[in-house]
């Protein structure tokens, strides 16, 4: 049970149900922001080459561990990354693992590390009907490709071309929408049946796309579903603050090195992880609704995956706490969400 006087708020260690970590001397540096505020996360599989199978997902999530501080009691959940070819085996070995607890779907080209996405997801329906036998959950990133559609429409095309009758299909089979930018996914996922749920980011309720170009280019703005206009940004704020377990918290925490994003080509991504529940507090607070904090970040994801919830408690405080301009990532650098500037939330040392 949450308790929140003027200055604290005290809940339930929240989960994040999207975030990606990456590999080798990334994760090492991005692990323990995560830990620290978050009890468990579902990792994404993006990799190069991409976790494909549960061999190659039960060595990602040991690598993971061996990166995690001790002081953390901080679980990975683990993702498969869907093919074409992803075999109905495949699937079943993955159920049996109770380690793997989705598999991501990517639209070939859709976005970072995706290449190696479906094609067509119509050839993995066997799959998904393996999943949806088993309880796996189908994470979603929303979006067509191909230049013919504009990048702001690419999320609502994706529900009427692919989404509609992909949940008519398999009714079913728990699909999470993943980091929802529009007030038609909104509607989407409340007009859907409780197997649809969706993720909402830090940065989906506070920016809109404005905030790409304000005073500038903002490369550190860019990600992919892109921000979209205000009237969608409050759209999804409402869901999030609406108290309606469908909405949970998901970062989409995405590190690229400074030097991947400001550049004449740069990389999708916003990396919140530092900071993700002190923004994420702000944006509630600031919209007067921050008794519905702890059920979005703590319990309803939680929940949706049939986890049991935490109940180690945290502490956050009304206190602004500047954030870094960039942090070490490996030898290179990395640029936090809100670096620079400040949260007028922190959690409690
Ligand atoms: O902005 C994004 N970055 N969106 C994604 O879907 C992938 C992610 C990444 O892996 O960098
Ligand atoms: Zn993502």
């Amino acid at each position: 049970m949450q308790t929140i006087t003027q200055k604290e708020l005290t809940l339930v260690k929240p989960d994040d149900f999207h975030l990606h970590l990456r590999d080798g001397v990334a994760l090492s540096s991005v692990v323990n922001y995560t830990a620290a505020q978050f009890s468990r996360a579902i990792v994404m599989p993006n990799l190069k080459p991409p976790v494909v199978n549960t061999e190659m997902a039960l060595a990602y999530r040991e690598r993971i561990l061996r990166c995690v501080d001790e002081k953390y009691n901080f679980e990975p959940l683990m993702t498969l990354y869907l093919t074409d070819n992803t075999s109905v085996e495949s699937i079943k070995t993955a159920a049996e693992s109770n380690i793997i607890k989705a598999l991501k779907y990517y639209p070939a080209g859709a976005t970072t590390n995706s290449d190696q996405g479906v094609t067509d997801i119509k050839k993995t329906y066997a799959a998904l009907e393996a999943m949806m036998g088993s309880g796996l959950p189908l994470l979603v990133h929303g979006e067509v490709t191909g230049d013919d559609v504009d990048v702001f429409d690419r999320e609502a095309v994706f529900i009427d071309k692919v989404l509609t009758p992909l949940a008519k299909d398999f009714t079913e089979l728990k699909i999470v929408f993943e980091h929802i930018t529009t007030r038609a996914a909104v509607d989407f996922v409340m007009e859907s049946n409780d197997k649809v749920a969706a993720t909402i980011t830090p940065q989906h309720i506070l920016l809109n796309r404005n905030d790409l170009f304000k005073g500038g280019l903002q490369p550190h703005h860019y990600c992919l579903p892109i921000l979209k206009a205000e009237n969608d940004r409050q759209a999804v704020l409402t869901a999030a603050t609406s108290g309606n377990p469908k909405f949970f918290l998901g970062t989409d925490s995405a590190p690229h090195a400074r030097n991947t994003k400001e550049t004449s080509c740069g990389c999708a991504g916003i990396y919140s992880a530092p900071n993700a529940l002190e923004i994420y507090a702000e944006a509630f607070d600031s919209a007067g609704q921050l008794d519905k904090l702890e059920a979005f970040a703590s319990h309803y994801g939680a929940d949706y995956y049939d986890l049991p919830r935490n109940t180690e408690q945290m502490t956050l405080i009304k206190k602004e706490q500047a954030i870094p301009e960039f942090l070490p990532f490996g030898d290179e650098e990395i640029v936090p969400f809100r670096a620079g500037g400040t949260c007028s939330w922190q959690l409690k040392k």
